[in-house]
């Protein structure tokens, strides 16, 4: 109890403080004497340069090395990049596994002697030692197997087709099925191979021990990319990018479909916040990666150039940007002294493809908090993109704040300016500062009230 009222009294001084702060800013525009606590900023920056055409990237997790796809119809490769402890500031150099960039074919082969038309889709084993590649130029499914794990000097890559022979449609053993694959992904007990049949409007799943492949589902979807098992292997969560919308099916063949985020919109052409997944919008949703809590989705828009986080544990979907502004270009956000929710300039981003996660060795410089990183394949920019920083881990106000139904209409990465400290929340245009969500105060900027939370 006594821990109560001191929390409460401090609560109550922090009110009084920001009310009069506020107070003061808006009516006089006059930079205030900052006494709140630090928003939560995130950070964009390149961590690989020069892939021409990145696709997908994939982190094997215990080692700390990045691998990722590259090409578009005129010849792919696989890239391995060594991380570091942090997102740049200096990008990272990689090396060519496999396949040749530039060089369009179809054998299988170790390392160069490998060719692909794309790599367009990927996941890994956990032990380090196998990657899964779609090649959709192609329409393969190819295994590389790395003689070990994490690869490094000496190591092979031995590319293997396991399904698909040439473009098309069917159901059958490995060779026999026919594909127009782009996303892979692994069941957590990594005994199946789930894929965002592209070309078929269809998802698809391979038995990794009989190589059968299968159709789940292939009703109400347009134009799948990437895709994600959920930690059960129950749901397969895929960007149904042609219908421009998150939805989810049952890991088993013939399971209905369910409507995540996003409204089923072939001519969607803007990308928004929303109080929940139905008032939220993607424009070509494609990379998909969970939070390591699950807790969050986030979405990467190839056509829409933003990056969204959607919020899975509260049943609402609500989705925020955190990254991107909706124009094409390749500009940086890195600390430069800004304290926004996304530091100005806003990145800007050319083709979002697959996303992953990265949870550095040592906390990223640029973050204020232990977090993690969103990776993406910035195809048009031919980059890696690294988004950072503390907002990442809770880009959305507490729950406590749904509750109280104040909700402003969306203002994209808005920032108070110069009020560097704090921020108004895109989706609740609710002011909130944070202190790993301790300390919240809520400020109602339309009749200047605010509360504790
Ligand atoms: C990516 O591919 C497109 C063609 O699909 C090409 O026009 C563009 O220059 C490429 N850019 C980079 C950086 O890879
Ligand atoms: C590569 O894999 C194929 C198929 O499993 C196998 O036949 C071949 O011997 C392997 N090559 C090397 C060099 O390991
Ligand atoms: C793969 O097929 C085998 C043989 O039919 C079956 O026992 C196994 O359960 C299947 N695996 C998956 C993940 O469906
Ligand atoms: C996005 O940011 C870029 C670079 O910072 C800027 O040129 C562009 O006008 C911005 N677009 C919007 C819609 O704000
Ligand atoms: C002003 O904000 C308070 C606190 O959130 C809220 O209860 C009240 O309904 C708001 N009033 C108006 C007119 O919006």
């Amino acid at each position: 109890m006594k821990h109560e009222r001191r929390l409460h009294s401090t609560w109550w001084i922090l009110w009084i403080t920001t009310h009069i702060i506020f107070s003061f800013i808006v009516i006089f525009f006059t930079p205030p004497v900052v006494s709140l606590h630090l928003g939560p900023e995130i950070f964009t920056t390149t961590l690989v340069a020069n892939t021409v055409n990145v696709t997908v990237v994939h982190i094997d997790v215990e080692r700390n090395i990045l691998y990722f796809g590259a090409g578009a119809e005129y010849g792919g490769y696989v890239g391995r990049v060594v991380l570091g402890v942090d997102c740049g500031p200096t990008p990272l150099t990689f090396q060519i596994v496999a396949g040749v960039q530039g060089k369009l074919g179809s054998q299988d082969g170790v390392g160069s002697n490998a060719l692909f038309g794309d790599v367009h889709g990927m996941d890994g084993t956990a032990d380090g030692k196998t990657l899964y590649c779609s090649d959709h130029v192609n329409g393969l499914i190819r295994r590389i197997t790395i003689s070990r794990a994490g690869g490094g000097v000496g190591a092979t890559f031995n590319v293997t087709t396991i399904a698909g022979s040439t473009p098309g449609y069917g159901d059958g053993s490995g060779r026999q099925a026919l594909l127009r694959p782009i996303g892979v992904a692994l069941n957590p007990a990594e005994t199946a191979l789930y894929i965002g049949d592209y070309g078929n409007s269809a998802i698809r799943r391979i038995n990794l021990s009989t190589l059968l492949v299968e159709t789940v589902v292939k009703i109400g979807i347009s134009l799948p990319t990437f895709l994600r098992v959920s930690p059960d292997g129950a749901f397969v969560f895929f960007a149904d990018s042609g219908n421009n919308r998150i939805a989810r099916v049952a890991s088993a063949p013939g399971s209905t479909l369910v409507n995540i985020a996003g409204v089923v919109s072939n001519g969607q052409t803007v990308v928004r916040d929303g109080v929940d997944g139905s008032s939220a919008r993607f424009w070509e949703p494609r990379g998909l990666i969970f939070s390591p809590d699950k807790s969050i989705l986030f979405v990467g828009n190839c056509f829409g150039n933003v990056i969204q986080a959607v919020r899975m544990d509260s049943g609402d979907y609500a989705t925020v940007t955190i990254a991107g502004n909706a124009t094409a270009g390749f500009t940086q956000s890195s600390a430069s002294g800004s304290r926004a929710f996304m530091s100005i300039p806003v990145a800007t981003f050319s083709g979002i493809q697959g996303l992953t996660l990265w949870q550095p060795p040592m906390q990223p410089v640029l973050s204020k908090n232990p977090s993690w990183v969103v990776i993406a394949g910035d195809f048009e920019n031919g980059a890696i993109r690294c988004v950072s920083g503390p907002g990442l881990s809770h880009p959305f106000p507490p729950m406590a704040f749904k509750a109280q139904g104040t909700v402003r209409s969306v203002v994209s990465g808005s920032s108070l300016g110069a009020i560097s400290d704090a921020y108004i929340h895109p989706v609740t245009g609710a002011l909130y500062t944070n202190d790993g969500l301790t300390m919240v105060v809520r400020y109602d900027l339309d009749n200047r009230s605010g509360e504790f939370l």
